[in-house]
């Protein structure tokens, strides 16, 4: 409680006065361009400066971007951390200089634990579990082989929907995950992987499954399964993460199965959690967590991405 006071210090008494420094990594899904065109959203209607530098995917530009923040005395920063470790040395920093500083969308090692304030992300094994029992449960007792995209790797929601979902398929011994990559979470590279995946897979005859960290790596792969006259969304099953309005784009036409939804909006719960910290001194959880849901191409997929597209992806 005590250090949280301190960093208490410094703060001013109105939202509208607040400035905040965002460490976003990049631009590498649809699904990031959205969290940070919403993050600018939600911003602008609390009335608060949101300072937004992009690191192109690069820690060392991310912890530029932190002490860039620590030197412009801002009040507060988000950090959506590309990899889950060497955070500690700039977040000591940033804890000097009674800077709070918010995790969104993905986490740190724990060790770095006592450096934030507070984590606004999602439960990354369960969307991993969510995906695996999907699959468990629409291939019933046929043999699968799977092929998987892995995001970046370092990452926390890497390590976390691997480990979530193969957790999962371990039940079901008829699940095999015959071959996993890295696609850096990029459509570039989920289609360059799943084309090394179908030349490796005898033309991609033996695969019956593919499960993609993220939608992006997805849409992707199925960009490589057509153009090797495979059929996604029916000879293979697909099923990944984010829910962008592109999968269900793909959904809608036949092209893909199932996606678990990540919501865009880390930085409003993160804002209201700062807000409430520097006017009442309330301490968030250390863990604000939102939502995982299934969406299939039951669930209208159409109507979802009408619905979807426009909202800042
Ligand atoms: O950290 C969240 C992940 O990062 C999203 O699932 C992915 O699309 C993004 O690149």
């Amino acid at each position: 409680a005590s250090a949280t006071a301190a960093l208490l210090l410094a703060l001013p008494a109105n939202a509208a006065e607040l400035t905040i420094g965002f460490s976003q990594i990049g631009s590498e899904s649809g699904w990031r361009a959205a969290e940070t065109s919403v993050s600018k959203q939600v911003a602008a209607k609390r009335k608060v400066n949101l300072k937004i530098a992009d690191a192109q995917q690069k820690q060392e530009n991310q912890i530029k971007a932190i002490r860039s923040f620590i030197a412009q005395n801002v009040d507060a920063i988000f950090l959506a951390p590309v990899v889950s470790t060497g955070w500690d040395s700039v977040l000591k920093e940033a804890k000097e200089a009674k800077i709070p500083v918010v995790l969104l969308d993905r986490d740190i090692d724990p060790s770095g634990k006592d450096l934030y304030l507070t984590a606004v992300t999602s439960d990354s094994v369960h969307e991993g579990a969510v995906a695996g029992d999907w699959l468990a449960k629409t291939v019933g007792t046929k043999a699968c082989n799977i092929v998987e995209l892995q995001g970046t790797v370092g990452a926390s929601v890497a390590a976390n929907r691997k480990k979530g979902f193969d957790t999962a398929i371990a039940k079901h011994p008829n699940l095999k995950v015959v071959r996993s990559q890295t696609g850096d979470f990029t459509r570039a590279k989920g289609k360059e992987v799943m084309e090394s995946f179908i030349k490796a897979e005898g033309g991609g005859k033996s695969i019956c499954a593919v499960y993609a960290h993220n939608d992006d790596m997805m849409v992707g792969a199925i960009q490589a399964m057509k153009e090797a006259g495979l059929k996604p969304g029916k000879e293979i099953l697909t099923v990944s993460i984010d829910a962008v309005p592109d999968i269900f784009k793909a959904m809608a036409g036949g092209e893909a199965n199932a996606t678990v939804e990540l919501t865009p909006n880390m930085a409003g719960p993160a804002l209201d959690a700062i807000a409430a910290f520097k006017s009442k001194g309330t301490v968030p959880p250390k863990w604000i967590q939102t939502e995982s849901k299934l969406y299939t191409a039951a669930d209208d997929p159409q109507k979802i991405y009408d619905s979807k597209k426009g909202l800042g992806y």
